[in-house]
């Protein structure tokens, strides 16, 4: 099996690494100095989907797996498919259910599906006028990709004030404004190739930047899976409350989706609720997520991408894992680049997996070049073994102005 991943950050690399530990012919576009390991990397000759269309003709693969989801916002596995070459990914239209915050919402609110009350403005003026009218706090998103950075949560009026311009000015005036929604966060991924869903396990996120879930949101600074962050029936109740009546909506309205389909859940007092969707894998929840799956990914990956999960099945480590991000000095404002990273091979001696987000190699000498830098993961006998075996391997490494949040996992303890 040939398989072309295009992106390359720490869930591209999670992927690549998987696949080749299923015994694929693993190809990334393209990719970062650590998938050199698991995969040959074919540089795009550009950045417009075409170039992907013509790097993808080169390697031939079976299939291709589109991680990120600005390549799927501008269409580019619409393109492969045009070409006859099986896409894992969704079309550009269903990919609007990430790249447009109001078309999410809408949706959410046309299907029935539980989610914070929203009102979707298209002016700063329009805007003024919602936040006049409302309790606080309340939630104000960019309607575009913005890199997990166009939400802020405002605790009074001069904060939300605050809050639209900054929007405004960087991301445009089209926003949702929601209702602030108190609970715990849940990822909830399934595959689903328009009809069928396959879920993964439950996982967790840790958006802000600091311990404690304080400071501005990041990408994320590092993310827990395990089978206890959703019982049985709440999973059950996820897909038939949400999952499945989304995937039912976009097909009756001539939309249908297929891929990864994430949903961002608070788990409310009231019940689940979406906060989010994402289109594709989260990322650092696929580093955490991929390190839990024992048997059937590439396989389920080529019939999801052959069109149909009929047959497919996933088995899973009951263990635990977590991984902590590794950020670089400044993120996520304006992160420094070049600082030498020491360590990996230390950490991997612990038993610990290192995976690159935003490294490269300069002269021979492994640099930082991202915001989120490296991701480091271990699985345990238990959440607590889990969290320590991490650490473990996260304190070999070293680059200057290097930022790590140290209570990664840590609420999910309460549940052992
Ligand atoms: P989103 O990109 O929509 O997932 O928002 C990023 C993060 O902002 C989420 O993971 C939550 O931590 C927080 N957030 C978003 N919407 C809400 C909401 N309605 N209530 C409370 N927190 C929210
Ligand atoms: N970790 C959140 C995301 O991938 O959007």
């Amino acid at each position: 099996m040939k398989v072309l991943i295009i992106g390359s950050g720490g869930r591209e690399h999670a992927i690549a690494w998987r696949l080749q530990a299923d015994g694929a012919d693993v190809y990334t576009c393209p990719g970062n100095p650590g998938m050199d390991t698991v995969s040959t990397r074919v540089p795009p000759p550009g950045p417009k989907p075409e170039d992907y269309l013509t790097a993808t003709k080169a390697v031939a693969p079976d299939f291709v797996v589109i991680g990120p989801e600005a390549p799927l916002v501008a269409g580019v596995s619409d393109l492969l498919r045009a070409n006859g070459i099986p896409v894992v990914g969704p079309t550009q239209a269903a990919a609007q259910l990430e790249g447009s915050k109001i078309f999410a919402k809408q949706t959410l609110d046309a299907a029935g599906i539980p989610t914070a009350a929203f009102h979707a403005t298209r002016s700063v003026d329009e805007a003024r006028q919602i936040l006049e009218s409302s309790a606080f706090p309340i939630v104000l998103k960019a309607d575009g990709l913005a890199a997990g950075k166009g939400v802020i949560i405002a605790q009074n009026a001069a904060e939300a004030e605050a809050a639209l311009q900054q929007l405004d000015s960087s991301l445009g005036p089209n926003l949702v404004i929601e209702e602030f929604l108190v609970g715990e966060e849940a990822s909830f991924i399934v595959l689903a190739d328009g009809k069928r869903a396959l879920p993964l396990e439950a996982s967790q996120d840790h958006k802000t930047i600091f311990d404690g879930d304080r400071g501005p949101n990041t990408g994320g600074m590092g993310s827990y899976s395990d089978g206890r962050i959703l019982t049985a029936d709440q999973q059950a109740g996820v897909m038939q409350s949400i999952i499945y009546p989304t995937l039912e909506y976009m097909a009756r309205t001539g939309n249908p989706f297929s891929g990864f389909l994430y949903a961002g859940l608070m788990m409310t007092a009231a019940g689940p609720k979406v906060l989010e969707f994402n289109v594709r894998l989260g990322d650092p929840e696929t580093q955490s997520l991929l390190h839990r799956i024992d048997t059937g990914f590439a396989d389920t990956l080529q019939r999801l991408a052959n069109g149909s999960l009929e047959g497919a099945k996933i088995t899973w480590h009951q263990d635990p894992s977590v991984c902590v991000v590794l950020a670089s000095h400044g993120y996520p404002d304006t992160a420094r680049t070049g600082d030498e990273i020491r360590g990996i091979p230390e950490a991997q001696d612990t038993g610990a997996t290192v995976f690159h987000s935003g490294t490269k190699r300069e002269n021979g000498i492994l640099k930082t070049a991202g915001g989120r830098v490296l991701g480091v993961t271990s699985r345990g006998a238990t959440l607590a073994d889990a969290i320590a075996n991490t650490y473990r391997g996260v304190d070999c490494i070293h680059f200057d102005g290097m930022q790590v949040r140290r209570d990664i996992g840590r609420k999910g303890l309460k549940r052992w």
